[in-house]
C-alpha cells in the first residue's frame, strides 16, 4: 500500500519505518528542515532502539522523506496523522499543529482522497471535527497508538489490539488491515469511543501505577514485602501484574498529558472525576515520599552530596518530560544538596529540559562510579540494567556514606544490608 505520514516524531517515524518493514511505501513529512535532512541521510533523530536500523534499511527504499504534503497525499491511499499534541497549561490540548494541516489539506490536496488516519491523541469529538472539516470528503478513521518509549517497534509489531473507529466501517477495516504481521483482536467502533479508548487506557495505567505506589507505602510503613502482596494482587487475572511495579512515580510525555486531558474534557462536560485526580496526587505524593527517605536518614540535606543514578523517566529512553529526576534534583538543590548525576542516555535532554538556575549545584558525569564517589547516599530514579548489574560492593567502596534509596527497587535489600549499606526500597519494608 501507498502511505503518507505526516510528523517524523516518535510515533510517526516509528510506524513509518514498521509499516516500510511491513512492506508498505511510505512517504514521511515532516516540515522541520533539520530533522527532514538528518532522515535523509538515514540518521535517526530520536532515541529508540532499534529503530536507526529500520531507518537505515528503508530510507531512500520503501521509505521516501519530504517536506511536500501535495507530493505525498497525491500518491498515498492512507494519510496518517501523526503531529504532536501537546498539553496547554490548561490541560486541554494544543491542536494547532492538527488544525494547520487540516487547512493545508483543504488547500492542497489533489484529486487523490487518501483515507485520513488519526494517530495523534486528540480528545472525543476531534476526528468528527476533522471529517466535517474536510466536508465530508475525505473518509476519517481513528487509529490510537500504544507504542511505549523504548519498546516501540515491538509494541508496533505485537500489539494486544488495534482500535479503529470511524463512521466508515469499510474504511476502517482497511486501515486494520495495513497491519498485516499481528494477529491482535481488531475493534471497530465509532470515533468517540476509538478516542476516548486511548485517554482511558492511559489514564487507568496511571491509576494503575499508583495504586502500586500506594500499596508499597503502606509495606513500607507495616515493614513486609510490598512486591510480593502485589504480585499476590496482581496474579488475580482481573487485576493483572504487569504495570503494578512500584517506583518514584510515572512520568513520561503520556501518562501525565493523558490524564489532564481526559479531566480537562470531563470537565468540558461537566462530569465530575474523582479517581483520576487522585491518581495525579498520588504520583506527587511518591516523589516527596522518595525526598523523605533521604531526610529521615540524613537529616538536614543542606551541603550533603546526593549521587543520583538515572535522569530518564524509564529506561530504554533519554526523555525526561515529568520524570521524576525533574522534580526531584530541584528540590535537593533547593535544600542545599549538592547532586551529582548519571544517565547512559539523557545528560543531554535534562540539561535541555531543566533550566540551570533551579539546580547550581548539579554535576552530570559520563560514569555512574564517579557519580557516587564521596556521596552521602545514592538515589536510583531509573530502572537501566546498568544499575541494577552494580555489584553492591563497589557501591560500599566509593559511597562515602551507607544510605541508598532505591527508588527502582534494583537491588537486592539482604546482599545490600549484608554488605553494609543501609537500604531503603519502595515498598519492601
Ligand atoms: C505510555 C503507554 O504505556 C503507551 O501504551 C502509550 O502508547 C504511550 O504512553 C503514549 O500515549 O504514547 P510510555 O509513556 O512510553 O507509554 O511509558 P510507560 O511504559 O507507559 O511508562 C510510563 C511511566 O510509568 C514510566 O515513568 C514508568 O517508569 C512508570 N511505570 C510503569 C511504573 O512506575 N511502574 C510500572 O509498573 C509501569
Amino acid at each position: 500500500m501507498e502511505i503518507a505520514i505526516v510528523g517524523a516524531g516518535y510515533v510517526g517515524l516509528t510506524s513509518a519505518a514498521c509499516f516500510c518493514e511491513s512492506g508498505h511505501h511510505v512517504t514521511l513529512v515532516e516540515i522541520d528542515p533539520g530533522r527532514l535532512q538528518q532522515l535523509e541521510r538515514g540518521e535517526c533523530p530520536i532515541y529508540e532502539p532499534g529503530l536507526p536500523d529500520l531507518l537505515a534499511r528503508h530510507v531512500g527504499g520503501r521509505l521516501t522523506v519530504t517536506d511536500s504534503l501535495a507530493e505525498a497525499v497525491a500518491r498515498a491511499q492512507f494519510l496518517f496523522v501523526c503531529v504532536g499534541t501537546p498539553p496547554r497549561p490548561s490541560g486541554a490540548p494544543d491542536l494547532r499543529a492538527l488544525r494547520g494541516l487540516v487547512r493545508s489539506l483543504r488547500r492542497e490536496a489533489g484529486d487523490n482522497r487518501p483515507v485520513v488516519v488519526l494517530k495523534s491523541t486528540v480528545p472525543p469529538g476531534t476526528n468528527r471535527w476533522v471529517y466535517g472539516r474536510l466536508g465530508g470528503a475525505f473518509s476519517v478513521v481513528s487509529n490510537p497508538e500504544f507504542l511505549r518509549e523504548g519498546t516501540a517497534i515491538d509494541d508496533f509489531f505485537h500489539p494486544d489490539r488495534v482500535i479503529v473507529g470511524s463512521s466508515n466501517s469499510e474504511a476502517a477495516l482497511q486501515v486494520a488491515a495495513l497491519y498485516t504481521r499481528c494477529t491482535a483482536p481488531v475493534l471497530v467502533m465509532n470515533w468517540e469511543e476509538a478516542e476516548l479508548v486511548k485517554y482511558a487506557t492511559n489514564a487507568f495505567l496511571a491509576a494503575k501505577v499508583s495504586f502500586a505506589n500506594e500499596v508499597a507505602a503502606l509495606a513500607d510503613a507495616i515493614g513486609c514485602d510490598g512486591l510480593r502482596i502485589l504480585e499476590g494482587v496482581g496474579l488475580d487475572e482481573r487485576v493483572g501484574v504487569r504495570f503494578l511495579a512500584p517506583g518514584p512515580g510515572y512520568g513520561g510525555s503520556c501518562l501525565p498529558k493523558d490524564l489532564q486531558g481526559l479531566a480537562w474534557k470531563a470537565g468540558r462536560l461537566g462530569v465530575r472525576l474523582d479517581l483520576l485526580p487522585a491518581a495525579r496526587r498520588a504520583n506527587r505524593r511518591q516523589r516527596e515520599r522518595l525526598l523523605a527517605k533521604l531526610q529521615r536518614e540524613l537529616g538536614n540535606l543542606q551541603g550533603r552530596t546526593i549521587a543520583v543514578w538515572g535522569l530518564a523517566f524509564k529506561a530504554g529512553t533519554d526523555d525526561v518530560r515529568n520524570s521524576a529526576s525533574l522534580e526531584i534534583i530541584p528540590w535537593l538543590c533547593r535544600l542545599g544538596a549538592r547532586v551529582r548525576a548519571h544517565d547512559p542516555a539523557a545528560r543531554d535532554t535534562f540539561a535541555g529540559a531543566c533550566p540551570p538556575e533551579e539546580v547550581p549545584d548539579l554535576v552530570i558525569l559520563d560514569d555512574p562510579w564517579q557519580a557516587i564517589i564521596g556521596a552521602d547516599a545514592l538515589l536510583i530514579l531509573t530502572e537501566w540494567d546498568l544499575y541494577r548489574q552494580a555489584p553492591v560492593e563497589a557501591i560500599v567502596e566509593l559511597l562515602a556514606g551507607r544510605l541508598v534509596v532505591d527508588g527502582r527497587n534494583l537491588l537486592d535489600p539482604a546482599a545490600a544490608r549484608a554488605a553494609g549499606l543501609v537500604y531503603r526500597g519502595i515498598g519492601r519494608g
